[in-house]
């Protein structure tokens, strides 16, 4: 299936390793001209040769960051078609573990930066009227998820947020979405991992494949899956998806709405 979107330009955030960069392989894949973002230089660069993509190091929680990164981005490729709302997951751990500034942190990592980095690039979507934006965000905003409370609180937001901006901008031909990733083996689930392994007394692999168990699936998503979901919300193939919070989690959410 022609997905139709070679020669947009695709902007994805934190993609030097895990989803994001899957993303970004997928886009690349399918012929969009991608540019990718992360704070450190060195793996960010040889992710983005390995892709073909542009490597703009920002750190997504700065605001001068994000202001500089669309500027680069759109000054090296062009008005920004789709957008790719991600970040790092904030620290994991129960309330006691947080401070006030811990909060503030997890607000502004998950939601403030997709909000802000979509209204540099929403007027001329709107304008061009066309344009898709999707939040990479967790099943962590779905149903809790034990030792993670900062992201039980951001994430809800994030769909909240994405669901409300759906509707506000669906006639003008722009689109957003949400993806709701369970268990991929990324760096991320690795040191979710040797929390729960720490507390139970279990090795690594104990402690992860224990996890993996309650996947219906029998198995953890591997990154590509995602991309490829990402890249076919980007397109006008997806085009009457809008405000939707797709899972990809092999069965895991229990959820009925
Ligand atoms: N893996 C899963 O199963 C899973 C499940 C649910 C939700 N998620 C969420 O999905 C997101 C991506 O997770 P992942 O598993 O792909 O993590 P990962 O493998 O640890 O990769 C994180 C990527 O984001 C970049 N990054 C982190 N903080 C950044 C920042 N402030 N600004 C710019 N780039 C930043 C990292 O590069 P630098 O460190 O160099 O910046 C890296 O490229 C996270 O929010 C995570 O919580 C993941």
């Amino acid at each position: 299936m022609d997905l139709g979107i070679a020669g947009k330009t695709a902007l994805v955030c934190a993609s030097s390793r895990g989803l994001g960069r899957a993303c970004a392989q997928s886009l690349a894949r399918e012929g969009a001209r991608v540019a990718m973002a992360a704070r450190t230089e060195r793996p960010l660069e040889e992710a983005a040769r390995e892709i073909g993509a542009l490597a703009v190091k920002a750190d997504v929680s700065l605001e001068a960051d994000r202001v500089a990164l669309v500027q680069r981005v759109v000054a090296e490729l062009g008005p920004v078609e789709i957008l790719v709302n991600n970040a790092g997951g904030p620290p994991a751990g129960r309330f006691a573990a947080h401070d006030v500034e811990a909060w503030r942190d997890a607000m502004e990592l998950n939601l403030v930066s997709a909000v802000h980095l979509t209204g540099l690039v929403l007027p001329g979507m709107i304008e061009a009227g066309s344009g898709r934006i999707i939040n990479i965000v967790s099943i962590a905003g779905l149903e809790a998820v034990d030792d993670l409370i900062l992201s039980n609180a951001s994430r809800p937001a994030v769909l909240g947020w994405t669901r409300a901006l759906a509707r506000e901008v669906a006639a003008s031909g722009v689109g957003v979405a949400a993806v709701c990733p369970g268990l991929f083996l990324t760096n991320r689930i690795r040191q979710l991992v040797k929390i729960r392994a720490e507390r139970s007394g279990m090795s690594d692999e104990e402690a992860l494949s224990s996890w993996a168990s309650t996947i219906p699936s029998g198995r953890l998503g591997r990154p590509e899956e995602l991309g490829d979901l990402v890249a076919f919300l980007a397109s006008p193939r997806a085009a009457y998806i809008n405000g939707a919070a797709l899972s990809i989690d092999g069965g895991l959410v229990r959820r009925l709405s």
